[in-house]
């Protein structure tokens, strides 16, 4: 049996802390009593998870930063020296490389499953803004996070992206020296990214997850079936297909954190380097200036769109294919933005959308992943062909969606969740 006096204390407590914060009340709006739909299925784990990868990512990072040099002179030695005389420094590191590929692995779930359920329609169009917002926050901190280690490549990776700057006309090649804040990628880089890498970007990141999810608990969470809950509600208010997310998701979620964390253990500690992936082989050379690697190609996640780039090989409207590939590329990422508006359809989730948008999907899904596998690969004729291709489609599924999901005939949305 609990002690009383214990429990009247801890009112007592809560009562002064609440006449101060609204520490209750936030508890019950975004937990208690926030009521979630009861259908929610293995795509919406991958929220929850994304918030434990940027804990994780947040806390081996300030203990990294406690042991790393940010200087071109001693950057790789000080990654060396935390891999072998920094007390578990090398579980640190490999938590920090192995979650940047855990974030955008859970990142990409987690909006797919915004494209399946069609989680960006009205009224989330903010929520995956936001989402967007982050995303790019995201790939910025991921590639400045590469320069650190200094290996040749980070080095040359980081050369060949900031130098996409110069294709701007009239101001690019100022703009790219402005950039690097020196004649080519010096230690003056390295200062600068470090800054961004480890203050600047965290923050924006920190603050646009907030923003998303405030966001997200003002009109409600979506669902499998896309049915807006809120319409049938009981007579005390609560919807009848919702239930309070805790301590039902709270639970629900430690299953996914638990499954997480084992698939992440097992890569930390049997496949680190992700053959190649996860952590590159150049990069266990120092950065040298005077040296490029045979093959150049980002880390995985970027590998979609640096496809993409390499795509355009040719000239059209009178802009060069440097330039143009820089707009694909651009572009790809930008119509991401304006997703809210392109989806015409009646229905929100892909059950109730008709044969084409299916099919639409499931082509852009292949396309990209084909892109992100060609993307890390060295540039032939025919993987150019099938670049181009992929690059279509994916620009198909998105400029043609205002048509197609008018068009198509869709099927009947139920009244309730269908579980
Ligand atoms: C650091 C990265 C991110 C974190 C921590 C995060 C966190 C969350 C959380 C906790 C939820 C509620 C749980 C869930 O529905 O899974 C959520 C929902 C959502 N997120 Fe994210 N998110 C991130 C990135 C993104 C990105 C990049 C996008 C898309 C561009 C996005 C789009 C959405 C959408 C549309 C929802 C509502 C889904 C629904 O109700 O069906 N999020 N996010």
């Amino acid at each position: 049996m609990g002690n009383p006096n214990k429990a009247m204390a801890e009112k007592g407590l809560m009562r002064w802390v609440d006449e101060r914060f609204p520490a209750t009340q936030m508890w019950q709006e975004h937990l208690s009593k926030y009521y979630a739909p009861k259908n929610f299925n293995f795509w919406y784990f991958f929220g929850s998870l994304a918030l434990l990868v940027l804990v994780n990512q947040i806390l081996t990072g300030i203990w990294l930063t406690m042991s790393y040099n940010p200087s071109a002179e001693g950057a790789f030695a000080s990654v060396e020296y935390i891999m072998r005389d920094v007390e578990w420094g090398w579980l640190i590191r490999y938590m920090h490389s192995t979650g940047a590929t855990a974030f955008f692995v859970v990142v990409y779930l987690h909006m797919f499953r915004g494209l399946l359920y069609g989680s960006y329609k009205a009224p989330r169009e903010l929520v995956w803004i936001f989402g967007m917002a982050i995303y790019l926050a995201l790939m910025a901190e991921a590639f400045m996070g590469y320069l650190l280690p200094w290996g040749q490549m980070s080095y040359w990776g980081a050369q060949v992206i900031i130098s996409l700057f110069s294709a701007i006309p009239v101001i690019g090649p100022d703009l790219t020296q402005w950039v690097r804040g020196d004649f080519l990628i010096s230690g003056i880089t390295l200062n600068r990214f470090f800054a961004l890498h480890v203050v600047a970007l965290p923050i924006v990141i920190l603050a646009l997850v907030v923003l998303h999810i405030i966001a997200l608990h003002e009109v409600g969470s979506n669902n499998p079936d896309g049915i807006d809950i809120k319409q049938k509600k009981d007579e005390t208010g609560k919807p009848l297909d919702g239930i309070p997310f805790h301590p039902y998701y709270t639970v629900k979620d430690i299953v996914g954190v638990a499954v997480f964390l084992f698939v992440f253990a097992v890569v930390i500690f049997y496949f680190p380097e992700g053959g190649g992936y996860f952590l590159e082989k150049p990069n266990f050379e120092p950065a040298n200036p005077m040296v490029t690697p045979d093959h150049i190609a980002p880390v995985w996640y970027f590998t979609p769109f640096y496809a993409i780039l390499r795509a355009i090989n040719f000239s059209l409207f009178g802009l060069d294919a440097k330039l143009l590939g820089v707009i694909c590329m651009g572009g790809a990422i930008a119509v991401l933005f304006v997703l809210p508006w392109l989806d015409r359809s009646p229905v929100r989730s892909i059950r109730y959308k008709g044969w084409i948008s299916k099919v639409m999907l499931v082509l852009f899904a292949i396309s990209f992943v084909i892109l992100g596998v060609l993307g890390v690969l060295p540039a032939t004729d025919g993987r150019t062909l099938v670049a181009q291709i992929c690059t279509a489609i994916y620009f198909a599924f998105f400029l043609l969606m205002p048509f197609y999901t008018r068009l198509e005939k869709t099927k009947p949305v139920p009244e309730r969740v269908t579980g």
